[in-house]
């Protein structure tokens, strides 16, 4: 069971990569979201969730790019190891930018050990079969690997966009091979993006380690949502997401107060001055 803040720490165990295959044999849903910095890291480890992704939609939601093509091994390096100096529980998952694996299973070992030294302790790639032989690589040299499949946004030009994918005949059996494909070379999870519940529901009953899914409907193995998605404080959200707070009203309300308290000059007070 995920040890939750009410439990002691002395009872929270960190959540290591054979705990996924534990979670989907006993058919516990596993918690995943994205961190890209210390502070989050530190609350999300807090609440207790089993993997925090530092996904390279960094780039998207930290940096200001409108992709995740344009984010380097550099940025995913910072922010991996400012998340693992705040996360003492969760596993932490880096993302493989966009070029820095695809061509070989050598550039990817190489990309991987930097995110590894950088603090992280599993990796997440995008792509089926073609990228089988970097994750068997990866695993071969103890580098836990996570795939993913459905849209993958490193490849959103090809894709024509973040288009929900696994709709056509042959579809579902399609990704389930290249799931089969990636669980063969060793990856210990697979991420399942936006695809139509029926098709995720498919492809993880046909595999032996879990799915996660985002936009995938709810028979992954477990779930995984951008942070200031699901927190509120994105501008706005695809219609998968569901936001359980409203951080980014909460911020701008917080944000008003401190400029008007000193606009008016009762800020600082006698309370809050040595
Ligand atoms: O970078 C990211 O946030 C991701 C999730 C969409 C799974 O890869």
């Amino acid at each position: 069971m995920t040890p939750t803040p009410a439990q002691p720490a002395a009872k929270r165990r960190r959540f290591r990569i054979h705990h996924l295959a534990q979670a989907k044999a006993e058919g516990r849903k596993l918690t995943m979201l994205t961190a890209y910095d210390f502070q989050t890291a530190q609350v999300f480890d807090e609440a207790g969730l089993d993997l925090l992704l530092v996904g390279d939609s960094y780039g998207n939601n930290m940096l200001g790019y409108d992709s995740t093509i344009p984010v380097t091994l550099e940025d995913m390096m910072r922010a991996t190891s400012a998340v693992a100096r705040g996360a003492h529980y969760a596993l932490v998952v880096a993302d493989m930018p966009f070029g820095s694996y695809e061509d070989t299973p050598a550039h990817a070992f190489r990309s991987a050990a930097r995110l590894m030294k950088a603090g992280a302790q599993a990796v997440k790639l995008e792509g089926g079969r073609p990228v089988a032989p970097q994750v068997k690589l990866l695993t071969e040299f103890g580098i836990p690997v996570i795939g993913h499949l459905g849209f993958t946004p490193q490849s959103e030009n090809a894709l024509g966009g973040p288009r929900i994918q696994g709709r056509e005949d042959g579809a579902a059996q399609r990704l389930l091979d290249d799931a089969l494909a990636l669980q063969e070379a060793g990856a210990a999870a697979i991420v399942l993006e936006l695809m139509p519940a029926a098709t995720a529901a498919f492809v993880t009953s046909g595999l032996k380690v879990p799915t996660i899914g985002i936009g995938a409907g709810p028979d992954c193995d477990g779930q995984v949502l951008v942070w200031t998605d699901m927190s509120g404080l994105s501008a706005s959200t695809p219609k998968f997401v569901k936001t359980f707070g409203n951080l980014r009203k909460d911020l701008v309300d917080a944000a008003s107060a401190y400029a008007l308290a000193v606009r008016r000059g009762t800020y600082p007070d006698p309370g809050h001055s040595y």
